[in-house]
């Protein structure tokens, strides 16, 4: 399966998804593809944020790998699923969607843990570190659900 996370920036909320999710699928011997992209440009090539990097140290993963880069049309082909953190990501990314094939792979992320909730995990760019700590639990939850639905042995 190849998963790719969707955020405004590419340096918040979609890099922790990110990471969240390629190291749980490494911990089960998942063979998955995992990245993240941003509808903006605006930080390409940067690191995750620094209170990005620090909480998913704190929680053992490192995510120091992760550059940003913006979404691209081609991802559509390239991902099975393109999760969401937020309504605006969602819309910003269906609005680029060709045919039904490429709108059925955009989900919203939150929607794994409350089916039809379409509920944003909060923007934590301007917030210390309980606002990243609040957006890891959620993304926790989140790809705990996805390991659940996809993973083939369980
Ligand atoms: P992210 O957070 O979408 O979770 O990566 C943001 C990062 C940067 C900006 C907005 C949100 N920005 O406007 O620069």
């Amino acid at each position: 399966m190849k998963f790719l996370m969707v955020c405004l920036g590419n340096i918040c909320r979609s890099p922790i998804a990110h990471g969240l999710l390629k190291h749980k699928a490494e911990q089960l011997g998942l063979n998955w593809e995992i990245d993240s992209a941003g509808t903006s440009g605006y930080h390409q090539g940067e690191l995750p944020d620094r209170q990005a990097i620090e909480c998913m140290k704190k929680h053992g993963i490192d995510i120091t790998y992760q550059r940003s880069r913006p979404f691209s049309k081609r991802d559509f082909a390239a991902f099975d699923v393109i999760y969401c953190m937020d309504r605006n990501n969602y819309w910003d990314v269906r609005s680029l969607a060709e045919n039904e094939t490429e709108e059925q792979k955009v989900m919203m992320i939150l929607n794994e843990v409350n089916a039809g909730s379409d509920s944003n995990v909060p923007d934590p760019y301007y917030g210390g570190k309980e606002d990243f700590e609040m957006v890891y639990a959620m993304l926790d939850k989140a790809t705990d659900a996805i390991v659940t639905r996809y993973n083939p042995t369980h």
